[in-house]
């Protein structure tokens, strides 16, 4: 999929909202969709809500990918990952945000705004995507990933 093309959804809790700000200007700059779901507009969110609200939305396939934004990201990850079919990854380096796309196909990437600056995250949400999983010798993990989300989320099944 061409990068114009990718249907981007972004949100941020009360320790990252420059950091949000900041991303998006540069996102459109550079002629993405970029949608801004302010789950938070009332502040009377936290993490848990406004991250578990854009995986839903990455699980009903409304966008492709998603951008969580927190004091260390690392709540936002957590869960992001708590929504089946979702996978989301803590990315505060230019080569682990490549391989989050390329290793893991992971749709949603977070980062904390106490962690890094806005202009390494410019840096980081580029490289994530610019990357694309392409399968090979990825491919059988990420089934596995799938595979044991599955014994996760339906044990009875
Ligand atoms: C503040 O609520 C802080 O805990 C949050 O932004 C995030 O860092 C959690 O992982």
């Amino acid at each position: 999929m061409e990068k114009e093309n990718i249907r981007i959804a972004i949100d941020c809790d009360d320790a990252a909202i420059e950091m949000k700000n900041t991303l998006i200007a540069h996102l459109q700059t550079e002629g993405m969709d970029v949608v801004d779901l302010q789950f938070n507009a009332e502040g009377e969110k936290d993490y848990p809500e406004i991250g578990h609200n854009l995986a839903i939305h990455i699980q009903k396939k409304k966008y492709d990918r998603g951008i969580l934004l927190c004091g260390t990201g690392l709540g936002m990850a957590i869960i992001a990952n708590k929504v089946e079919s979702v996978y989301a990854g803590v990315c505060h380096d230019v080569f682990s945000a490549e391989r989050l796309q390329k290793s893991n196909n992971a749709q949603v990437l977070t980062m904390g705004a106490r962690v890094i600056g806005s202009e390494l995250a410019k840096k980081i949400v580029d490289a994530w995507l610019n990357s694309h999983f392409n399968g090979g010798r990825s491919l059988s993990k990420v089934e596995k990933i799938r595979s044991l989300e599955q014994q996760s989320f339906h044990p009875e099944a």
